[in-house]
């Protein structure tokens, strides 16, 4: 079936985040057409077979307690696994929970301590920082490096502080949002080993594993290095767009691990149920979604050379790399002369109903950058250019 990305339907009133609960500014409201660019889920309707799966079971009218059936739910992302990046695993080393930060959340509480150094990599998905000070455990910052807007890992800092005693995990972003890095093998197997060398537990999330661009491998951090002191966070949500659905992946391959997952997530916790529509919708996807990942990737490639495009010829101060993963652009306004993210961000809503993430929000090193979430028709990509530099105008 060939799908028309073009044609986006109107999100408004599905209780949708990015759509019904999107004004950071508050009473505040644009007047004309928005354009909703912040939260990373995309405009597009889904896949046919994750449609017709929910459909099917949606006609049977009582949705009781449902469990997550422990070979078809597994197999499915096994053989996805498998045959998109060769990682062989067993459909016992899979693990069913709500959701990434959910997971995250839950393994943190397992596996460390309260006063424990958690390590991220700045600017970085803003939850991981949120998740850590919640628990009451410290952030650790290894903030990466941007050489000339290529962004790299500081092994030496990384090194100095995984090797302090207090220093128990380190959360990994791969691909990494918001730079939209796609992480080598090279670079994988080097931090897996510095986090083994220290004691420190890699849980690493790989939520963008399936959307880098067509040129680029995406590499499973827990085939570069250590698996038995790896844990992987994956979905179908950002894959095949269905993140309201609640339902993850937990990847663990470590026996005593496996067993300390489903007390805290299970037993302690009561995680272990999905819904009936979740479990449906991620078998349908991965047995039956490649054709639209295909088709949506290209779209996706398709957006970022336009938007690369039309901001060379427009504002050609602004730095922009296509992103190796992820349909996030990181945009580099600092050369404009903006380095105040947040003031422009409230800017582009106010005077243009264009919404996006300041960058600052991901750390400090965000600062001057915006976020834009480009998995959207193509004319909205190309009006969000024309929103940025009429505001840059008025500076
Ligand atoms: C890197 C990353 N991890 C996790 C999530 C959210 O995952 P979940 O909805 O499964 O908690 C997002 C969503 O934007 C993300 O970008």
């Amino acid at each position: 079936m060939k799908y028309d990305f073009d044609q986006m339907p109107d999100r408004s009133g599905t209780a949708s985040l990015k759509w019904d609960r999107n004004f950071r500014m508050g009473p505040v409201r644009y007047k004309g057409k928005v354009n909703s660019m912040w939260v990373a889920d995309m405009d597009f309707p889904c896949a046919q077979p994750i449609v017709s799966a929910i459909e099917k079971r949606a006609a049977h009218p009582v949705y009781g307690y449902s469990f997550y059936d422990k070979k078809k739910v597994p197999g499915a992302i096994c053989k996805w696994l498998r045959d998109r990046y060769n990682w062989e695993l067993a459909y016992n080393d899979v693990f069913y929970a709500p959701g990434v930060v959910t997971s995250i959340g839950v393994l943190i509480r397992e596996f460390t301590e309260i006063g424990d150094g958690i390590i991220i990599q700045t600017p970085v998905y803003y939850p991981f920082k949120k998740a850590i000070e919640a628990a009451g455990r410290r952030v650790i910052e290894n903030p990466l490096l941007n050489i000339e807007g290529i962004y790299k890992m500081d092994f030496d800092d990384l090194v100095k502080k995984a090797s302090d005693p207090d220093t128990k995990m380190m959360i990994l972003c791969s691909p990494h949002n918001p730079v939209g890095r796609v992480w080598s093998s090279e670079e994988l197997s080097k931090l897996s080993g510095i986090c083994r060398n220290n004691g420190v537990l890699l849980l690493t999330d790989e939520i963008h594993m399936d959307l880098t661009r067509s040129h680029i491998t995406f590499v499973p951090a827990a085939t570069a290095g250590d698996r038995m002191n790896t844990i992987t966070l994956t979905a179908p949500s950002k894959t095949f767009n269905i993140p309201g659905l609640s339902i993850s992946a937990t990847i663990i391959e470590n026996p005593e691990f496996k067993e300390r997952w489903q007390n805290m997530a299970y037993k302690s916790m009561g995680l272990g149920l999905s819904n009936p529509f979740g479990a449906e919708a991620f078998i349908a996807a991965y047995e039956q979604g490649s054709e639209w990942l295909s088709q949506v990737s290209k779209y996706i490639d398709e957006n970022f050379i336009r938007l690369k495009g039309s901001l060379n010829e427009e504002i050609p101060e602004i730095g922009f790399r296509v992103p190796e993963g992820t349909y996030l652009a990181w945009l580099d306004l600092n050369k404009a002369g903006i380095s105040d993210d947040i003031e422009f961000a409230e800017k582009l809503e106010r005077m243009e109903g264009l919404l996006v993430d300041p960058g600052s929000i991901f750390g400090d090193e965000g600062r001057g950058f915006i976020r834009l979430n480009a998995a959207c028709s193509t004319k909205r990509v190309l009006d969000a250019v024309h929103s940025i530099k009429h505001v840059l105008s008025e500076y």
